[in-house]
Protein backbone atom coordinates (compact mmCIF):
# COMPACT_ATOMS: atom_id res chain seq x y z
CA UNK A 1 0.00 0.00 0.00
CA UNK A 2 1.63 3.38 -0.78
CA UNK A 3 0.05 6.77 -1.27
CA UNK A 4 0.45 7.93 -4.67
CA UNK A 5 1.35 11.58 -6.26
CA UNK A 6 -1.56 12.83 -8.03
CA UNK A 7 -1.26 14.75 -11.29
CA UNK A 8 -2.95 17.99 -11.45
CA UNK A 9 -4.60 20.22 -14.47
CA UNK A 10 -2.03 20.48 -17.16
CA UNK A 11 -0.23 17.22 -17.10
CA UNK A 12 -0.66 15.55 -20.31
CA UNK A 13 -1.92 12.37 -18.45
CA UNK A 14 -4.89 13.86 -17.65
CA UNK A 15 -6.14 15.26 -21.06
CA UNK A 16 -5.68 11.76 -22.42
CA UNK A 17 -8.25 9.06 -23.20
CA UNK A 18 -7.56 6.01 -20.89
CA UNK A 19 -6.90 2.21 -22.19
CA UNK A 20 -9.56 -0.49 -21.30
CA UNK A 21 -8.19 -2.51 -18.61
CA UNK A 22 -7.76 -5.84 -20.12
CA UNK A 23 -7.70 -8.15 -16.93
CA UNK A 24 -9.65 -6.40 -14.37
CA UNK A 25 -8.94 -9.60 -11.64
CA UNK A 26 -5.30 -9.24 -12.17
CA UNK A 27 -3.19 -8.71 -9.03
CA UNK A 28 -1.33 -5.50 -10.44
CA UNK A 29 -4.83 -4.05 -10.77
CA UNK A 30 -5.78 -5.13 -7.39
CA UNK A 31 -2.37 -3.30 -6.04
CA UNK A 32 -3.13 0.05 -7.73
CA UNK A 33 -6.55 -0.41 -6.85
CA UNK A 34 -5.46 -0.08 -3.49
CA UNK A 35 -3.33 2.27 -3.60
CA UNK A 36 -5.82 4.76 -5.20
CA UNK A 37 -8.29 4.16 -2.01
CA UNK A 38 -5.33 4.85 0.37
CA UNK A 39 -4.73 7.57 -1.91
CA UNK A 40 -8.34 9.12 -1.94
CA UNK A 41 -8.79 8.30 1.60
CA UNK A 42 -5.45 10.64 2.80
CA UNK A 43 -6.64 13.31 0.42
CA UNK A 44 -10.12 13.19 2.16
CA UNK A 45 -11.49 13.05 -1.44
CA UNK A 46 -15.27 11.21 -3.00
CA UNK A 47 -13.42 9.57 -6.29
CA UNK A 48 -10.43 8.93 -7.85
CA UNK A 49 -9.33 7.42 -11.43
CA UNK A 50 -6.55 6.09 -12.52
CA UNK A 51 -5.23 8.53 -15.03
CA UNK A 52 -4.64 11.17 -11.59
CA UNK A 53 -2.06 8.74 -10.43
CA UNK A 54 -0.83 8.55 -13.42
CA UNK A 55 -2.17 5.50 -14.95
CA UNK A 56 -3.58 5.44 -18.03
CA UNK A 57 -6.35 2.70 -17.87
CA UNK A 58 -9.93 2.88 -17.21
CA UNK A 59 -9.79 2.52 -13.61
CA UNK A 60 -12.35 4.43 -11.38
CA UNK A 61 -13.16 4.11 -7.29
CA UNK A 62 -15.44 6.28 -6.03
CA UNK A 63 -17.73 6.56 -2.83
CA UNK A 64 -21.40 8.14 -2.27
CA UNK A 65 -21.97 8.46 1.60
CA UNK A 66 -25.40 8.64 2.77
CA UNK A 67 -25.02 12.13 4.49
CA UNK A 68 -24.36 13.36 0.86
CA UNK A 69 -27.75 12.47 -0.19
CA UNK A 70 -30.28 14.91 -0.36
CA UNK A 71 -33.21 15.08 2.18
CA UNK A 72 -35.50 16.54 -0.61
CA UNK A 73 -35.26 13.15 -2.29
CA UNK A 74 -38.05 10.19 -2.25
CA UNK A 75 -36.98 7.29 0.00
CA UNK A 76 -36.24 5.55 -3.97
CA UNK A 77 -34.29 8.32 -5.15
CA UNK A 78 -32.10 8.65 -1.92
CA UNK A 79 -31.24 4.84 -2.35
CA UNK A 80 -29.97 5.33 -5.80
CA UNK A 81 -28.02 8.74 -4.26
CA UNK A 82 -25.94 6.40 -2.33
CA UNK A 83 -23.14 3.71 -2.71
CA UNK A 84 -20.18 2.55 -0.65
CA UNK A 85 -17.00 2.41 -1.95
CA UNK A 86 -16.40 1.25 -5.32
CA UNK A 87 -13.70 0.48 -7.58
CA UNK A 88 -14.90 -0.58 -11.06
CA UNK A 89 -12.88 -0.97 -14.35
CA UNK A 90 -13.83 0.18 -17.84
CA UNK A 91 -17.35 1.39 -16.70
CA UNK A 92 -19.91 2.89 -18.76
CA UNK A 93 -22.68 5.47 -18.66
CA UNK A 94 -25.88 5.31 -20.06
CA UNK A 95 -28.03 8.86 -19.35
CA UNK A 96 -31.07 8.13 -18.11
CA UNK A 97 -32.87 11.49 -17.48
CA UNK A 98 -30.80 14.24 -19.43
CA UNK A 99 -32.33 17.14 -17.54
CA UNK A 100 -29.43 18.52 -16.26
CA UNK A 101 -29.04 19.27 -11.96
CA UNK A 102 -26.25 22.00 -10.87
CA UNK A 103 -23.52 21.44 -8.20
CA UNK A 104 -20.26 22.38 -6.52
CA UNK A 105 -17.71 20.38 -7.65
CA UNK A 106 -14.43 19.87 -6.81
CA UNK A 107 -11.20 17.94 -7.93
CA UNK A 108 -8.08 16.05 -6.60
CA UNK A 109 -6.17 16.90 -9.90
CA UNK A 110 -7.72 21.04 -9.40
CA UNK A 111 -6.52 21.25 -6.08
CA UNK A 112 -8.21 24.59 -3.61
CA UNK A 113 -10.68 25.22 -6.66
CA UNK A 114 -14.51 24.37 -6.95
CA UNK A 115 -17.11 24.94 -9.41
CA UNK A 116 -20.71 24.96 -10.12
CA UNK A 117 -21.12 22.21 -13.23
CA UNK A 118 -24.60 20.59 -14.30
CA UNK A 119 -24.32 17.55 -15.41
CA UNK A 120 -27.54 14.87 -16.23
CA UNK A 121 -29.47 14.23 -13.01
CA UNK A 122 -30.15 10.47 -13.29
CA UNK A 123 -27.59 7.44 -15.14
CA UNK A 124 -27.44 4.23 -15.27
CA UNK A 125 -23.68 2.68 -14.82
CA UNK A 126 -22.08 -0.27 -14.96
CA UNK A 127 -18.55 -1.79 -15.09
CA UNK A 128 -16.45 -4.74 -13.60
CA UNK A 129 -15.77 -5.34 -10.16
CA UNK A 130 -12.11 -6.87 -9.01
CA UNK A 131 -13.56 -10.22 -8.81
CA UNK A 132 -15.02 -10.02 -12.48
CA UNK A 133 -18.39 -9.36 -12.04
CA UNK A 134 -20.75 -6.70 -13.31
CA UNK A 135 -22.07 -4.03 -11.01
CA UNK A 136 -24.98 -2.42 -12.78
CA UNK A 137 -26.41 0.64 -10.79
CA UNK A 138 -29.11 3.52 -11.23
CA UNK A 139 -27.56 6.86 -9.49
CA UNK A 140 -29.14 10.18 -9.03
CA UNK A 141 -27.56 13.18 -6.56
CA UNK A 142 -24.11 13.38 -5.89
CA UNK A 143 -23.84 9.77 -6.57
CA UNK A 144 -24.72 10.58 -10.07
CA UNK A 145 -22.38 13.57 -10.32
CA UNK A 146 -19.12 11.67 -8.64
CA UNK A 147 -19.88 8.51 -11.59
CA UNK A 148 -19.94 10.94 -13.78
CA UNK A 149 -17.07 13.56 -12.86
CA UNK A 150 -14.17 10.28 -12.56
CA UNK A 151 -15.80 8.37 -15.80
CA UNK A 152 -14.76 11.79 -17.66
CA UNK A 153 -11.61 11.90 -16.58
CA UNK A 154 -11.00 8.69 -18.31
CA UNK A 155 -11.31 10.45 -21.55
CA UNK A 156 -9.64 13.77 -20.45
CA UNK A 157 -12.30 15.76 -19.16
CA UNK A 158 -12.02 17.78 -16.11
CA UNK A 159 -14.79 19.33 -14.70
CA UNK A 160 -13.71 23.09 -15.33
CA UNK A 161 -13.81 21.65 -19.19
CA UNK A 162 -17.90 20.85 -18.35
CA UNK A 163 -18.39 24.44 -17.02
CA UNK A 164 -21.12 26.52 -18.75
CA UNK A 165 -20.33 29.87 -16.58
CA UNK A 166 -16.76 29.98 -15.77
CA UNK A 167 -17.73 33.10 -13.31
CA UNK A 168 -18.71 30.16 -11.25
CA UNK A 169 -15.46 29.15 -10.74
CA UNK A 170 -13.79 29.93 -7.09
CA UNK A 171 -11.72 28.89 -4.56
CA UNK A 172 -12.26 26.94 -1.75
CA UNK A 173 -11.85 29.55 0.34
CA UNK A 174 -14.26 31.88 -1.10
CA UNK A 175 -17.45 28.76 -1.81
CA UNK A 176 -19.12 31.00 1.45
CA UNK A 177 -19.78 33.63 -1.06
CA UNK A 178 -21.61 31.36 -3.37
CA UNK A 179 -25.50 30.54 -2.68
CA UNK A 180 -27.63 28.91 -5.67
CA UNK A 181 -31.21 27.84 -5.31
CA UNK A 182 -29.76 24.30 -7.20
CA UNK A 183 -26.66 23.62 -4.56
CA UNK A 184 -26.96 23.32 -0.70
CA UNK A 185 -22.94 22.32 -0.37
NI1 LIG B 1 -11.55 14.77 -10.37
Amino acid sequence: MAILKIARMGHPILAGVAAPVADPTAPEIRALAEDMIETMIDANGAGLAAPQVHVPLRLVIFQAPPERSDPDMSEEERFDATAPLTILANPVIEILEPELEGGIEGCLSVPGLRGFVERPRAIRYSGTTLSGETVTRVARGFHARVVQHECDHLDGVLYPMRMRDLSKLMFESELRHYTSPTNKA
